[in-house]
């Protein structure tokens, strides 16, 4: 008997993951992670978890009556003697009208139970509700391999178009935010884990989606469909801030690059440093700067928008700037207000004020960025920066010459770019 309840070898390592699976609940690394769906901050994403509740119960409930009772007739009815093994069957029936009715019924209840959530939450996360929808702000999201464009459509810049931005997308909180969803090349999908699930930005056709933060917060984000080399390292970053301040970005945002003089440098070092409080987290929290980033993003992103005239050298920026034209960066990257004209890269006109760069691969530092700049592919395989920009993809040739103390000036530069 015992060789009949025994499991093949192979299938025996499966006893092994329900007490791994109670060790991850434990460690609680599955349910609050920065990118966990359990661990929602705004109605979208709520809607979402709440319906898998409900389906996770209702076929919970399906697995435990059903496992109960396979279980019972197993053990109850299991042949126990050699004569039971050998006994003729017990007779056979033909149906029973009250088990077939009660079962098709519960199985309908169970489908109902499941049906009347899922089309409410459709509805309610296919677009911003409609008595909240003259309140939503709108931004539009483009997908590109691998990078994020964010474009500001209500922000228009005279004579420019509308604000841009990259990889960092900055919405203000305990708003909805209808985000139409655009791709330049190949499928990508756009997914925030605790704001929203993912929706696919599709060629030629335009999608969308909407999304709220209940509170301001620093929120990760990532392309969620599988659309190329670099794929898993198209990430971003979602920032979202109370009104005021959020107002505040916008405005700054709006304005051309920051330019560094050395009269400026000086006058910014007789100031006191600015410091943003209504920014800040609880009273008296520091701001947090490198070795912290992990522990509050949020903060270093406060952090991040504020100069630090202490760490630029004048000269040195302008030896940036000057590179960043010689170097024909400014073919794909714009600087608006200094040099540049190239769309095919991330607008980076307030690039120094972004916690991360490469799409959300490696932390905004002047060393990472050196790392970054000195060899891209190697942090991003496939890159169009690299290939077409620094190599050539059909001969293999080095079209761009970087030396150490180039890519130093063009880090300051950019470094410089709050
Ligand atoms: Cu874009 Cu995956």
């Amino acid at each position: 008997m015992r060789r009949l309840f025994a499991l093949p070898r192979f299938l025996r390592l499966v006893r092994v993951l329900p007490p791994l699976a109670g060790l991850a609940l434990l460690g609680g690394c599955w349910l609050d992670g920065p990118q966990s769906t359990f661990d929602v901050s705004g109605p979208v994403a709520r809607a979402q978890l709440n319906l898998f509740y409900v389906t996770l119960g209702v076929t919970a409930f399906i697995f435990v009556t059903v496992g109960s009772v396979l279980a019972y007739a197993t053990l109850r009815f299991r042949a126990r003697t050699e004569a039971d093994e050998h006994a003729a069957p017990p007779p056979q029936g033909h149906g029973n009208f009250f088990v077939e009715v009660s079962l098709v019924s519960a199985s309908v209840l169970c489908l109902v139970i499941i049906a009347v959530p899922t089309l409410k939450a459709i509805w309610f996360t296919y677009d911003v509700p409609a008595a909240e929808a003259k309140d939503a702000y709108e931004v539009t999201a483009t997908g590109s391999q691998w990078w994020f464009r964010f474009e500001y459509p209500k922000e228009q810049i005279n004579g420019v178009g509308p604000l841009v931005t990259a990889n960092e997308l900055v919405i203000p909180a305990g708003r909805p935010v209808h985000v139409d969803l655009r791709t330049l090349d190949v499928v990508h999908s756009f997914w925030v884990p605790k704001l929203a699930g993912k929706v696919d930005m599709i060629p030629n056709r335009p999608n969308h989606l909407w999304l709220e933060a209940d509170h301001p917060g620093y929120f990760y984000g990532q392309c969620a469909e599988f659309c190329g080399d670099s794929h898993a390292l198209m990430r971003f970053r979602v920032i979202a801030l109370p009104a005021a301040d959020f107002a505040a970005w916008v405005a700054h945002q709006e304005e051309p690059a920051r330019v560094v003089t050395p009269a400026a440098v000086a006058a910014a070092q007789r100031q006191p440093k600015v410091t943003l409080a209504s920014w800040h987290g609880p009273a008296g929290a520091a701001l947090s700067g490198s070795p912290g980033f992990d522990a509050d993003p949020f903060a270093a992103w406060q952090e991040k928008q504020v100069p630090d005239p202490a760490d630029e050298d004048p000269r040195l920026i302008a030896e940036g700037r000057h590179l960043f034209q010689e170097k024909t960066c400014i073919a794909c990257h714009t600087i608006r207000g200094h040099e540049g004209v190239g769309i095919t890269g991330p607008d980076l006109t307030h690039v120094g004020a972004r916690t991360t760069i490469a799409a959300g691969v490696l932390e905004n530092t002047p060393q990472r960025m050196h790392d970054w700049i000195s060899n891209p592919n190697h942090y991003k395989p496939g890159n169009k920066m690299y290939n077409g920009g620094f190599v050539d993809p059909a001969t293999g040739q080095r079209l761009i010459q970087l030396n150490d103390g180039e890519i130093n000036a063009i880090v300051a530069y950019l470094q410089s770019l709050k």
